[in-house]
């Protein structure tokens, strides 16, 4: 029996914003399986997540999910030791569906329930593609569609929040962009791919708070305004066609540009303040490449050991949500009384789409 419950899994899953993700993951953190089903497609229309659609696809694909990861991981349920969901920070419908499929599957086993945070996920996405390397203390970079936050990461469950974005999110960013220069969605990936081959240096965008000391906070919301005028000048009739070519791949590459340097300032200014020797990255933004050459030059510059998880582990997926091991080897677990927290993250209450004005 011993040898045998050390390899039961527990079973992650992960729907707070727009894509519906189950893992499977030893305790040993071997992610045995991670299924993610998205809903870029749903949302791209509106170029931004509609929650009601969210959480009606969740309804819709949360079981099936479920069931592939199970059965790529090569267990039965009943093998399995407890179920992991992320209950905060997110989309209040999108959080329930996981959590209401969680539960009813911890009852049915008699398994154990435990709640996990999805910002300390994605940094715990380095342990999960690293192994066990981490030594802590470390500065945090989490950067996504609905947050760009640092901290100063004490342990896995440990993370203090020393400053982040005052408005937009820089994934958010991104996405915005991308719809002012007439690009789909989600933006990030469509503005790497329109930078390829412009010139950064085209075109002077702003680096908000960059240049201040005093502060780890960071804006990208001046800087998407800015870019708005560039692609359309103050006076100019609406109908300008968007941007093509060279113009469009010197807009893209600037913008990327600027985000990139307003997160590398704050970075660099977080390890100075903390003494870290080493920086944690997670959330779809480091999928980014030029961000993640620019930390690794930033690590190699100041001598820090700065790990990124490989791109399928930055965007959302449920397993990051092998966090959940960590407090059930502390012997901790949640009751049936487990609720969401969908936070009043700023950033993420701004990303709601503009529902009135859907691309054709
Ligand atoms: O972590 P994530 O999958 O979901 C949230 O928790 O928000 O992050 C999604 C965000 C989107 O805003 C998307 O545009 C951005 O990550 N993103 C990127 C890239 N891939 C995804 N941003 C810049 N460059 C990329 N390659
Ligand atoms: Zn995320």
């Amino acid at each position: 029996m011993g040898w045998y419950k050390s390899i039961m899994p527990l079973l992650a899953i992960e729907t707070t914003c727009d894509e519906t993700a189950a893992a499977v993951i030893t305790r040993s953190r071997e992610v045995l399986s991670s299924v993610v089903a998205s809903q870029e497609q749903l949302h791209a229309r509106w170029r931004g997540v509609v929650p009601e659609l969210a959480s009606r696809a969740h309804v819709e694909r949360i079981i099936p999910v479920i069931d592939e990861a199970v059965m790529r991981a090569g267990v039965a349920t009943r093998d399995l030791e407890a179920v992991a969901v992320a209950v905060r920070p997110g989309l209040v419908g999108s959080l329930l569906v996981g959590l209401s499929a969680g539960k009813a599957i911890a009852a049915a086993l008699r398994i154990p329930i435990v709640g996990y945070d999805h910002v300390l996920a994605h940094l715990y996405a380095c342990r999960i593609a690293h192994g066990d390397v981490l030594t802590y203390p470390y500065v945090g970079l989490v950067a996504s569609g609905g947050h760009t936050s640092l901290f100063h990461v004490r342990g896995p469950l440990d993370a203090e929040r020393l400053g982040g974005t005052i408005d937009d999110a820089a994934g958010e960013a991104f996405d915005k962009a991308a719809s002012l220069l007439g690009l789909g969605y989600p933006g990030g990936p469509e503005i790497e791919r329109a930078a390829a081959g412009g010139n950064a240096k085209a075109h002077r965008l702003p680096r908000p708070l960059a240049n201040d000391r005093e502060r780890l906070d960071m804006s990208f919301s001046g800087l998407k305004t800015a870019l708005r005028y560039l692609v359309r000048p103050p006076g100019a009739s609406a109908d300008v066609p968007p941007p093509q070519g060279q113009k469009l791949a010197d807009l893209a590459a600037s913008f990327q540009q600027a985000v990139v340097d307003s997160i590398l300032a704050k970075v660099e200014l977080a390890v100075e303040r903390t003494g870290c020797r080493g920086v944690i990255v997670g959330g779809g933004v480091a999928a980014n490449t030029l961000l993640r050459e620019s930390l690794e030059a930033l690590g190699r510059r100041r001598r820090l050991q700065v790990l990124i998880p490989p791109r399928s582990l930055c965007t959302d997926n449920a397993a990051m949500g092998a966090i959940a091991w960590e407090r059930l080897e502390r012997g901790e677990d949640d009751g049936f009384d487990l609720d969401v927290r969908p936070g009043t993250d700023r950033a993420a209450a701004n990303r709601r789409p503009d529902v009135r004005s859907p691309t054709s």
